[in-house]
């Protein structure tokens, strides 16, 4: 759905220049959820305004459904932003009009003329999004969970194919940000909507996106399947992300103060593995003896995974066989030392 190759995005500033995007490449698949995480200064809004060209990429290629973003001409532009909805850490609402005539923007830039029409479709639209009971109210009546349902309903008006989400859940709080990220996930399973998620939070990468791209001064550093970069982050920034969203310290951390004699080794279990007692067989058939370092058990989206850190201890012979045991048995083992 979403294709950039070697993009780059320098801002010129009096004399100063800033790379905000160096050379990315990213594919984006049709109907995933796709995060895209960094610290502030990274390049995440610049990147997602590159998609839907509230930004020109200065080289490489931007490729939105099959066209072309950069030599789009102003015809083809207004096509693109109709199959393309934004919504904003900040909702950007109208504070002068009520909901419903803010869902009703966007259908009126699209050529909508018919009154009855324009109705219909913002009553489907505040259904969806849950805020049927909301329609004259304005936004200033509302809380930010109810702006961002108006700032999400007014994105889809024009029945986009992607949806571009820049810190939609930042100025939420927790309960109210799940509740929104439910909404998003219902809304791209029951309409199929491609949706980027740009965030500063692992925690909503972790509870809604597919796969994730990290970014690091306008680079991204890593990407992937979302359990596979939680589970083996690669790159410091991605480390350093997983281990605020665990509340788990480094695994550094973890030896320096584990008084403890043995080798350590990493057990991750993922999908119904999680569940099964692999382990427990190791120590049962297997004999292998070890002390539990740290450990996590948690829910990636929809698939269970669990990680344990053991120090294992014993003649080499059988923690060989306990560890081939697992190994056969799904589980990833890495011997961290
Ligand atoms: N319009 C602009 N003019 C000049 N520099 C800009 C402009 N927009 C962004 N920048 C610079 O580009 C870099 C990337 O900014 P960007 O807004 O993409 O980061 P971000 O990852 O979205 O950060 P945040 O998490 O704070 O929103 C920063 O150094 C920023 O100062
Ligand atoms: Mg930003």
């Amino acid at each position: 759905m979403i294709r950039l190759e070697h993009v780059y995005k320098t801002y010129h500033i009096a004399d100063r220049q800033v790379a905000a995007v160096r050379d990315v490449s990213l594919h984006i698949k049709a109907g995933e959820v796709f995060g895209v995480v960094g610290h502030s200064g990274a390049g995440k809004s610049t990147l997602v305004r590159l998609i839907n060209r509230l930004e020109s990429a200065e080289s490489g290629n931007v490729v939105v459904d099959g066209e072309q973003v950069g030599s789009l001409d102003a015809e083809g532009l207004r096509a693109l932003r109709m199959r393309v909805g934004m919504i904003f850490q900040h909702f950007n609402l109208l504070g002068s009009r009520t909901v419903a005539q803010n869902v009703a923007i966007p259908l009126r830039v699209a050529g909508w003329k018919d009154a009855a029409k324009i109705n219909a479709r913002i009553d489907e639209l505040l259904e969806l999004v849950g805020l049927a009971d909301q329609r004259n109210k304005y936004p200033g009546q509302l809380s930010g969970g109810q702006k961002q349902r108006v700032g999400i309903a007014r994105a889809l008006a024009n029945s986009p194919k992607v949806l571009l989400c820049d810190e939609a859940t930042s100025a939420l709080d927790p309960q109210t940000t799940r509740s929104v990220l439910e909404l998003l996930l219902q809304i791209n399973q029951k309409l199929g909507l491609t949706i980027v998620l740009i965030t500063h939070e692992m925690d909503v990468v972790r509870t809604i996106c597919d796969r994730v791209a990290v970014m690091d001064s306008g680079e991204v550093v890593e990407s992937g399947e979302v359990a596979q970069v939680f589970l083996h982050p690669k790159h410091p920034t991605t480390r350093m992300f997983v281990q605020e969203a665990e509340h788990f310290e480094g695994l550094d951390e973890v030896l320096a103060t584990a008084r403890t004699s043995g080798r350590i080794v990493r057990l991750t279990f993922v999908g119904n593995d999680a569940y099964a007692p692999h382990l427990a067989r190791a120590v049962r058939d297997h004999g292998l003896d070890f002390t539990i370092l740290a450990g996590r058990i948690e829910r990636i989206k929809n698939t269970p995974c669990g990680q344990l850190t053991l120090a294992v201890q014993g003649d080499e012979a059988t923690q060989q066989q306990a560890l081939a045991h697992l190994e056969k048995n799904g589980v990833t083992v890495e011997w961290l030392q």
